[in-house]
């Protein structure tokens, strides 16, 4: 990887030249490897844009900013466009569809950030070689798409920019490699995947602020736990997911009637095959106890123990 830092930094001086560029950061670590190792290329001809879509988890926002700001020193612009996109989504519940808003929102905000600083020639991405061969076809199998990763496809021709993705050889275990090259912190580079159309595909049917307020808690709680039994490292991703479907519950001498959380949890190599996570079932127990007491509007937890394929580890 040290090797390969060098020649991408080579690569990136080659096509850039002195342009300008916009890298857009998820809160993921693909898109923090692609930002530090452009920076290192071509220092402050990057300018790195974190688009806030409301579709976060708990505390991502003020971590990004955080590792950016204070620890690289990297300009960053903190675009707030929750009312942007919520808005966009409301009433969207097919999958690509939602894909498909947030993916146009996005280039619509990077191409208003470009104009600010006087137009940038070049737009960044994290893309790893996983998106681009799951965008197109699915190993094995005939040439249909199973999910356009958002990122994935090119730019509008309009747009005038050409994309810089210096990740899209690689696959995730070297993309982490490269990113201890770097010096990401180590709590940065072993985070979780997150995708780019982030709580949105993981709010299955209609997207409201309540489901995804409850979704951030839940998800919040049983990452929390996670780590408090020593897994996080051990597991490739975990997250809740917020079903829309109610049930009826009892607490106290009360009927409740509210949505369904499901857990997800699996270990991979590459986020192309994966197998759900063995819990025992007191971690799993003691999860669903504080998700039902601590977050309003959950009122039962189930455990996906679907595999990679035939399911897939998202759940839209
Ligand atoms: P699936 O659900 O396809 O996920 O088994 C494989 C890996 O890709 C992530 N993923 C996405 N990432 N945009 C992204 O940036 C997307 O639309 C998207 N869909 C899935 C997923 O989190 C997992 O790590």
């Amino acid at each position: 990887m040290g090797a390969y830092r060098d020649e991408s930094i080579r690569k990136i001086r080659d096509q850039v030249g002195t342009g300008k560029v916009i890298c857009g950061l998820s809160g993921g670590v693909d898109s923090a490897v692609a930002a530090v190792l452009i920076h290192e290329a071509i220092g402050e001809q990057l300018t790195c844009v974190f688009v806030d879509h409301g579709l976060l988890r708990q505390g991502e926002a003020e971590e990004v900013v955080r590792l950016f700001r204070d620890h690289y020193n990297i300009p960053l612009v903190h675009v707030e466009a929750q009312d942007l996109f919520l808005g966009a989504l409301e009433g969207v519940s097919d999958p690509e569809a939602k894909r498909k808003t947030i993916g146009r929102l996005f280039i619509d905000v990077f191409e208003a950030e470009s104009k600010k600083i006087g137009g940038a020639a070049f737009l960044a991405q994290g893309t790893l070689y996983p998106d681009v061969i799951e965008s197109v076809s699915f190993t094995g199998g005939p040439s249909v798409t199973i999910k356009s990763h958002h990122n994935v496809g090119g730019l509008p021709e309009r747009m005038n920019m050409q994309l810089v993705e210096p990740l899209r050889e690689l696959f995730k275990d070297e993309v982490r490699v490269l990113g201890r090259e770097l010096g990401l912190p180590e709590a940065f580079v072993g985070r979780h995947p997150f995708p780019g159309p982030g709580l949105a595909i993981r709010c299955p049917g209609t997207i409201t602020v309540e489901k995804l307020d409850a979704l951030r808690k839940a998800d919040a709680i049983y990452l929390e736990e996670i780590r408090h039994a020593g897994l996080y490292d051990t597991i490739w991703q975990a997250f809740a997911v917020i079903l829309p479907v109610k049930t009826v519950g009892v607490m106290g001498d009360g009927r409740t009637y509210d949505h369904v959380c499901a857990l997800r949890a699996v270990t991979s190599v590459d986020g192309m095959t994966a197998d759900f996570y063995p819990f025992d079932m007191t971690f799993l127990g003691r999860v669903a106890t504080r998700i039902i007491n601590e977050v309003k509007g959950i009122n039962r937890v189930t455990y996906d123990i679907t595999s990679k394929p035939p399911g897939t580890i998202e759940w839209e």
